[in-house]
């Protein structure tokens, strides 16, 4: 009889519990595709006495989660509780000075800490495995480090924040402003213990700066991502864009250029009978692009217990059958310290405005864009009853250095009524 690989885990809200209801509900099927069983020694979680819907009673009890690392009947650390630091950050080193692989859905510990821990793990003959972290039950991580290993990688793309784009797309369907459908997405187990990790863009930015490491073969590099969330996205805006053939999604986009490597997460808009602009609720999309395969589209559940849980599951059972990869395709000492880039490659823009509704005022604009060096592809001004028109222009590709003295020079006019909101364009 083959030993089991033993579990300990720590956390047991929505991921932690799915993991549980997978081990129980699939110990054969687990066991045949492991070629050993799979159990769980103990668990840890904040409150003991909460009732999680799932059976705890056969497993051995740790307050601690760092006790519970150390366990010396524990094979694999499985990390579910969140947080970049803390004890999440405590245990997981426990884990690995203690001879322990260590599983974890923790995107923000990782995107943080993840070159320290993958060189003390590497150096300690430890493996970090996190396919959990990004995009849910879509295997990304699998498809960069094991299938696609034979391409140079020349950029990744994608929607990555379920709850992002949950609200973005209720929104559009509904006519709802942000705050009416946000606390739909916290009743369906989407968000973050801290919202604003999702809708400041910073969570889908972790898994973007992960994603980036293994692609180019770069040190994690979250600090130096272009960042900004959907916070300031207005209903006006996803309407207009709609109106202009467009849908409106926080869109990571990663790409090593001549200048560096170029790492952004924001809104852009998108056409709307792209796959991307077709990505509806909390579903996720990566698009990966390599010299010899050209462009391979994943898209799946990016939130949620089940698939976050087959994600976890999915690298136990890699660890349980003895398979064993660099925790970011290549020995963590090899990779290299990327030289952020932040000029953005040129591109279209959506720019919304009010102007004063009087003789010239759409003129004096034009000017200043052209005066900027930027060329108008398409404009709108909608009917208004109050003094100030709506105008909606979308120029042609300018670079994002135009684009800010262009919206300079718009202030600087007397006709421009508050501030401007552009949208950069991606071609997808
Ligand atoms: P959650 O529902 O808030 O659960 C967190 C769990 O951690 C709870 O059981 C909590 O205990 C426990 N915990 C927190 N601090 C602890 C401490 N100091 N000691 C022991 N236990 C502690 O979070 P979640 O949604 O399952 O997310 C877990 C991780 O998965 C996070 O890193 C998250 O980013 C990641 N993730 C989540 C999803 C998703 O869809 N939810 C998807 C991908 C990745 P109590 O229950 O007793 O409070
Ligand atoms: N809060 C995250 C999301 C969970 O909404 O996508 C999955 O990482």
């Amino acid at each position: 009889m083959p030993e089991p690989l033993r579990l300990g885990i720590a956390g047991l809200g929505t991921v932690g519990t799915g993991v549980v209801r997978i081990v129980q509900r699939h110990a054969k099927l687990l066991e045949a595709r492991s070629g050993r069983p799979i159990s769980i020694s103990a668990i840890s979680a904040r409150s003991r006495d909460k009732d999680r819907g799932v059976r705890l009673d056969s497993y051995a009890w740790e307050d601690d989660p760092v006790a519970l690392a150390r366990r010396s009947d524990v094979d694999v650390f499985v990390e579910l509780m969140g947080g970049a630091d803390g004890p999440a950050k405590a245990a997981t080193e426990a884990a690995i000075a203690t001879g322990k692989d260590v599983v974890t859905a923790n995107k923000a510990m990782l995107a943080h800490h993840g070159h320290a821990l993958a060189l003390a793990a590497e150096d300690a003959g430890r493996v970090i495995r996190f396919e959990a972290s990004v995009a849910g039950g879509i295997p990304v991580i699998k498809a960069l480090t094991e299938g696609l290993a034979g391409n140079a990688i020349t950029r990744v793309m994608g929607v990555m924040n379920g709850t992002c784009n949950f609200i973005l797309t209720k929104m559009q369907h509904e006519g709802l402003t942000y705050d009416a459908v946000f606390d739909e997405a916290a009743k369906l187990g989407y968000l973050e213990a801290d919202p604003k990790l999702d809708v400041g863009g910073i969570d889908a930015g972790h898994k973007l700066a992960l994603l980036a490491a293994i692609a180019f073969g770069t040190q994690v590099a979250f600090d130096d991502m272009e960042l900004e969330g959907i916070e300031r996205i207005t209903i006006e805006d996803i309407e207009l864009a709609a109106d202009m053939g467009y849908r409106i999604k926080l869109l990571g986009v990663a790409q090593m250029t001549g200048r560096g490597l170029e790492q952004r997460m924001s809104p852009c808009l998108v056409p709307d009978n792209s796959p991307l602009g077709q990505l509806e609720s909390a579903t996720n999309m990566v698009v990966l692009e390599g010299d010899s395969v050209g462009q391979i589209v994943l898209r799946g559940p990016g939130a949620g217990e089940g698939p976050t849980a087959s994600a976890v599951m999915g690298d136990v059972v890699d660890i349980a059958r003895g398979f064993r990869l660099p925790i970011f395709g290549q020995p963590a000492a090899s990779l290299t310290k990327a030289k952020p880039s932040r000029a953005s490659i040129p591109a279209p823009y959506y720019l919304r405005m009010k102007l004063q509704d009087k003789p010239g005022a759409l003129a004096k604009i034009a000017a200043v864009l052209g005066d900027a060096g930027i060329s108008i592809d398409r404009m709108r001004q909608y009917g208004h009853t109050d003094p100030t028109a709506p105008v909606l222009i979308v120029t042609h590709k300018t670079s994002r250095s135009a684009l800010e003295t262009a919206i300079a020079g718009m202030t600087k006019t007397s006709v421009l009524v508050g501030e401007p909101v552009a949208i950069r364009i991606e071609a997808v």
